[in-house]
């Protein structure tokens, strides 16, 4: 058999064989050995569309064996956040995972091709109706051979077209193709984001089962508005990969609702006032976002909070504790319903129509009324009552007292009580200390409480905790 000798080759067939190997991360000689064996498999030597041969690296679509390394299908869209994918590629294969990028034709106006294949060390695809990848309908192997697919940023039309499965081009037709997670990043204005149609596309796009990371408050690249529509940044986005292609823990809450409060409520005072408590909703957010790893289906009702979303949760946010209560009330019926927030317990019977002013008069007569006990309203529903309703006891003296009084009065089946004094730093920090009460026989008194007195933990422990204990008292009770 003849040997080959690369050095003795053309410069300009050297360089060219330099550039693709490097491009697919490859030694020249194992670059040789790759188009020779194509061209003995027929395979043409560039595969044709859009990318110019010195873009596109050719490679033989790279199947995915059980012990291959993690791939992400990463199909960027035409937004002016569309640079930061770039270097989300280099954060993904940071974290070993290998990308393949996908470039919708508006998001060629943004970046090129050879920037997303130079930096993935892979072919970029761009073209549905590309010969070269389409001989063996490429588009469905980019929607398979992967463990997840990631958009980013996912642009209003790329959400809309996802919505109502629109095919019309690669993109498109790989998220339609597609039977693995997708993760969307949506960037867009802040007046996107918030209109009609994208809010609709993005419940829909949710109940689909479709994970978001994003968008983030902040300044638009673009324009001088700020708002949320800010795409999450590179690291964000691949952490929440990573969290995604984690092998899966077991699901012990899958086919599971699980409904969630959490934050303070902000209580109106006058237009511009309002009395509010220092929950920072952490605890409740966690909590929501244990039950989601555990496989729950989760809608969390969360008062004002500076917190994001947890990727795969349905979060809906409301101000006071009447909002919170009618938001819980439309999301039942639920199996578990956690009842986390510091809802306030009085409000202004007296709410200004105007800001009150300062007058002569002296301070303005407050009158506190009484807000609805979202707790103990659900927890004595006789239709729709979760079948495990747990409260929070946040007190400050007489911790384990108060609390087995208040799951006796609530009515409620479990109790978890923290002390909230300022000396401990809970409310707004990120640690607790929490005792969990629980009866299981609901026609017990406050004796047949128990009480389980748990170390101090991070509020992701304390979460992790109560979902598996939760997890057992389901799988004890089924
Ligand atoms: C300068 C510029 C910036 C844009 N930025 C965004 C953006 O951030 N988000 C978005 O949804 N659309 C943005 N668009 C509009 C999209 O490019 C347009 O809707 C396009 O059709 C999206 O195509 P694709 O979804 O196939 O990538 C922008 C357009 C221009 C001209």
């Amino acid at each position: 058999m003849a040997s080959l000798t690369i050095r003795k080759l053309d410069e300009a067939v050297k360089a060219y064989l330099r550039l693709r190997s490097a491009g697919n991360g490859r030694s020249v000689e194992e670059e040789v050995r790759v188009i020779l064996g194509e061209l003995i498999q027929g395979r043409p030597e560039l595969p044709g569309g859009s990318v110019s041969s010195a873009e596109a690296p050719a490679q033989a679509p790279r199947p995915i064996s059980a012990s291959s390394a993690r791939n992400v299908t990463l199909i960027i869209g035409g937004g002016i956040a569309a640079f930061k994918s770039l270097e989300l590629i280099r954060r993904l294969k940071e974290r070993h995972i290998d990308v393949r990028c996908v470039l919708t034709k508006a998001a060629q106006q943004f970046v090129t091709p050879l920037s997303a294949s130079a930096l993935s060390h892979e072919r970029v695809y761009t073209d549905l109706f590309d010969p070269g990848s389409e001989f063996d309908a490429g588009h469905i192997r980019l929607a398979r051979e992967c463990d997840l697919i990631i958009v980013a940023p996912a642009t209003a039309d790329l959400m809309a077209k996802m919505a109502q499965g629109h095919a019309d081009d690669l993109a498109s037709a790989i998220l339609l193709a597609a039977d693995r997670p997708i993760l969307l990043a949506p960037a867009m204005n802040p007046l996107m984001w918030n209109n009609a149609a994208t809010r609709r596309n993005v419940l829909q796009l949710r109940r689909d089962g479709v994970q978001m990371i994003g968008p983030n408050a902040g300044e638009m690249a673009e324009s001088n508005e700020a708002g949320v529509g800010r795409m999450s940044e590179a690291v964000e986005i691949a952490a929440a990969a990573v969290d995604i292609l984690r092998p899966r823990q077991p699901r012990p809450l899958a086919g599971k609702r699980v409904l969630i409060t959490a934050g303070p409520t902000h209580e109106p005072i006058d237009p511009v006032r309002y009395i509010a408590n220092r929950s920072s909703g952490k605890q409740g957010f966690a909590i929501a976002a244990a039950a989601q790893a555990a496989g729950a289906d989760v809608t969390l009702v969360s008062g004002p909070v500076e917190l994001r979303d947890p990727a795969g949760v349905t979060v809906i946010r409301v101000e006071s504790a009447r909002d919170m209560l009618h938001r819980v009330q439309a999301a039942l019926p639920a199996d578990i319903a956690i009842f986390a927030a510091a809802v306030a317990d009085w409000r202004v019977a007296n709410e200004g129509e105007q800001k009150l002013k300062k007058t002569s008069a002296g301070m303005p007569p407050l009158q506190l009324v009484e807000n609805p006990d979202i707790l103990a309203t659900i927890s004595k529903l006789t239709d729709k009552r979760p079948p495990l309703v747990i409260g929070f006891a946040a007190e400050t003296e007489h911790l384990i007292d108060n609390a087995k009084a208040k799951i006796a009065r609530k009515g409620c089946d479990w109790i978890v009580a923290n002390d909230v004094s300022p000396a401990t730093g809970v409310m707004g920090g990120d640690r607790n200390t929490v005792h969990l009460l629980t009866r299981d026989d609901k026609d017990t008194g406050v004796d047949g409480i128990q009480v389980e007195s748990w170390p101090v933990m991070t509020k992701e422990q304390v979460a992790a905790e109560l979902v598996a204990k939760i997890a057992k008292s389901m799988e004890k009770n089924s």
